[in-house]
Order: C-alpha cells, then sequence, then structure tokens
C-alpha cells in the first residue's frame, strides 16, 4: 500500500494500443495508436540526497541508484529502465535531484501494450518535476525513447513513448513519425468495442529480432534513396516499389511491400474511424495482421492463433497483432452486446491449440501523461 501523503507528487503514463500501422514508425510513416488506461505511476519525493531510491508495489525488488554512476544497472531487472531514464535526462543536461519513487505499473510486462514507454515517459517526467522543471510531453517522448534505444538497446520508433505521454482520453491518435505532427481522431466506433487478449507467450529474442527488421529496412532504404528519391521508407510509392524491388532481396522486398502497403491502410483506417466505418476498419486490421504475418514474419504461431481464431467469430470485424510481435497483444473489434461470448470462445478455442490461457485485458482509451500534486 501507497500511503500517497507521503509523496510530493503522483505521476502517470500510459501503455497504448496501436489500432494500425505497426512497424511503420521508425520508417517515417503515419501510426494510429491510443493510449490506455493500463499505466505506470510514480509516486515521487526528493529525499536531499546524490541517490535514487525505488521501489515497486508489484515486485520485492528495491534499490539505490547512485546519480553520478548510472552505467552500472544495465543488467539490473527492471531498474535498467529507470537508470537508463536517469542517464539519458542527464546527458540532455536536465537538472537530477536524489529522490524517493515508488513505481505502481498496471500494464503487464511483455504485453507489447508498451510498459516500458509507460515506466519511461513517467520517470523522466517524475525526475523532471522534483527538479522543478517544465514539463514539455513530446521532449519527455523523445528523452524516453532514446533511454529505449540507448540504454535498454532496443532501437524503437517513437509511437510508444509518445502515445504514453501525449494520448487523449477517448481518442486515437495519427501520429505522423516522420514530422511528429499529432491529429486526434475521437474513436467513433460506435455499437463496436475494442478488446485487447494477450497470447501470454512467454517471449525472448525480441529485442534482437526487432533491431533485425529495423535493420533490413534501414538497408532497404539505403539502397532505395537515391533511386526513388526518398528521404524514408514511408515514402516509398507504390509505382517506385515495383520498379525497384528488384534490387532486393526477396525477404527484403517483403518488408518493404509490408510497410508500402501499412502505410495505405493508416490513412484508410483513419477515414474509417471518422466515417465510423467499422466494417472496413476491420478488414483493415484483418489485412494488417496477414501481412505482420506472411511479410514482416512478426507474428508467430501463438499471435496467429489468436488473431485467426478471434476474426472467425461472427461478432468480430476484424482482429491483429498490435506492437512489436513474436508475442504480445491483439487488438479485436467486436460489437459491444457479444464481447463476452467474444472473449470465452476465443479463449476456449485458444487453449484448445495452443495449450495455454490467453489473457483479456479490461482497458479504456484514456489520457496520456498526467501529473498530481499530493502535498
Ligand atoms: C515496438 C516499438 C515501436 C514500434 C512497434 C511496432 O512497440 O517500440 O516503436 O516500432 O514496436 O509498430
Amino acid at each position: 500500500m501507497i500511503n500517497e501523503k507521503d509523496y510530493l507528487y503522483k505521476i502517470s503514463a500510459a501503455g497504448r494500443v496501436n489500432i494500425i500501422g505497426e512497424h511503420i514508425d521508425y520508417c517515417g510513416g503515419k501510426v494510429f495508436p491510443a493510449a490506455l488506461s493500463l499505466r505506470n505511476e510514480v509516486f515521487v519525493r526528493p529525499n536531499g540526497t546524490d541517490k535514487i531510491n525505488i521501489s515497486w508495489t508489484t515486485l520485492p525488488h528495491k534499490i539505490s541508484i547512485d546519480i553520478e554512476n548510472l552505467e552500472k544497472y544495465k543488467n539490473e531487472p527492471y531498474a535498467n529502465y529507470i537508470a537508463g531514464c536517469v542517464l539519458i535526462a542527464k546527458r540532455a543536461g536536465k537538472k537530477i535531484l536524489g529522490c524517493d519513487m515508488v513505481q505502481n505499473c498496471t500494464v503487464p510486462f511483455g504485453s507489447g501494450l508498451s510498459s516500458s514507454a509507460a515506466i519511461e515517459v513517467s520517470t523522466i517526467a517524475a525526475l523532471a518535476k522534483i527538479a522543478g522543471e517544465e514539463i514539455d510531453k513530446v521532449e519527455i517522448a523523445l528523452l524516453a525513447q532514446r533511454a529505449e534505444r540507448e540504454y535498454a538497446g532496443v532501437n524503437c520508433g517513437i509511437m510508444d513513448q509518445f502515445a504514453s505521454a501525449c494520448g487523449k482520453k477517448n481518442n486515437a491518435m495519427l501520429l505522423d513519425c516522420k514530422t511528429l505532427n499529432c491529429e486526434f481522431v475521437p474513436l467513433n466506433t460506435g455499437e463496436y468495442s475494442l478488446v485487447i487478449i494477450d497470447c501470454n507467450k512467454p517471449h525472448s529474442l525480441i529485442q534482437s529480432k526487432y533491431n533485425e527488421r529495423r535493420a533490413e529496412t534501414d538497408y532497404a532504404l539505403s539502397v532505395l534513396k537515391d533511386k526513388a528519391k526518398i528521404s524514408c521508407l514511408a515514402e516509398l510509392s507504390s509505382s517506385d516499389f515495383n520498379k525497384y524491388s528488384h534490387l532486393l532481396s526477396p525477404k527484403v522486398q517483403n518488408r518493404v511491400l509490408h510497410v508500402v502497403e501499412e502505410c495505405k491502410r493508416v490513412n484508410l483506417a483513419q477515414t474509417a474511424m471518422k466515417a465510423g466505418d467499422m466494417a472496413t476498419l476491420g478488414e483493415l486490421l484483418n489485412q494488417s495482421h496477414a501481412s505482420l504475418s506472411r511479410l514482416y514474419e512478426v507474428t508467430g504461431r501463438e499471435p496467429d492463433a489468436l488473431a485467426y481464431t478471434a476474426q472467425g467469430h461472427p461478432a468480430c470485424l476484424g482482429s491483429r497483432l498490435t506492437g512489436g510481435g513474436f508475442g504480445g497483444c491483439t487488438v479485436s473489434i467486436v460489437k459491444t452486446e457479444a464481447v463476452s461470448d467474444f472473449t470465452d470462445f476465443v479463449l476456449k478455442q485458444y487453449n484448445k491449440k495452443i495449450g495455454y490461457e490467453a489473457k483479456c485485458y479490461l482497458t479504456e482509451i484514456a489520457d496520456g501523461l498526467t501529473v498530481s500534486n499530493l502535498a
């Protein structure tokens, strides 16, 4: 139990679901995520030392981080993300003061719903608050992304940290990852709900496979840049893809084709959401999943079983893997009145196929970063 009165601030940052636009943020594409009510909260107070003392409500760990020696926590489970945030904030010239932090994370770890982004964004905002600095959400998202890349070693795009910091209740975000221009699009799902189910696959190697995909698209850009006159892969047109794809190996061609088509699907998806056309949105989700499975190869047996089972339910208009992949969650569009029938069906069928349980999360589309004064 946390006694809120013992702390000065409560900083809360969101997990996220990505409705569509997968593995294109680092290609400069537009993505369509939304912030969740599953979150990481940081309760924080200054302690007048040069140490950051961290504890967790959900873990038995406790650790004291030395502000002067931040490199040594890279292999420290859980604390590594926080030490990374402190180091990056410090390198960016931010004032860092000793403090006590309690971390309360309700984003399930390893679910593909961006627990790490929620932890990073809330931690960096907590450091800023304690140091008396302005909270600039976009700047915090960018620092959080650097912490993930430079300290945790995942060469990620900006989608997760941006959604975690800048999300808005009941809105999806059409985020242009090249310019960081963000348009909020009200969730207009009518009689339908977004349902998030975790395949619960115990996953490993995500980091290296993620970085491998990223390297493949970086390579493709280096080959196509001058020929197609593009500055990022998301700018590649279908006709230029057809013209130049012979310059790439068949595998890299598939990766690039996913990027080109997923970018188009995001545009169609936001139009569908604005029109309340859930049938079209659902169809786009299905196409996105098929592309992630066959062309980008980031799904695997369990996410495929989960998405295809969901797609087979009559009340489901579409279902796809959300997030980085190799495990994690699906997002499905389901007739609200049939949600419990749908989840029963999917959980049972999944267990039959895979041999262990999937898990459905009850969550809403919520605000990004929030700061409360507790004193
Ligand atoms: C992870 C990364 C994001 C994004 C997604 C895939 O969540 O952190 O930047 O690349 O995978 O869309």
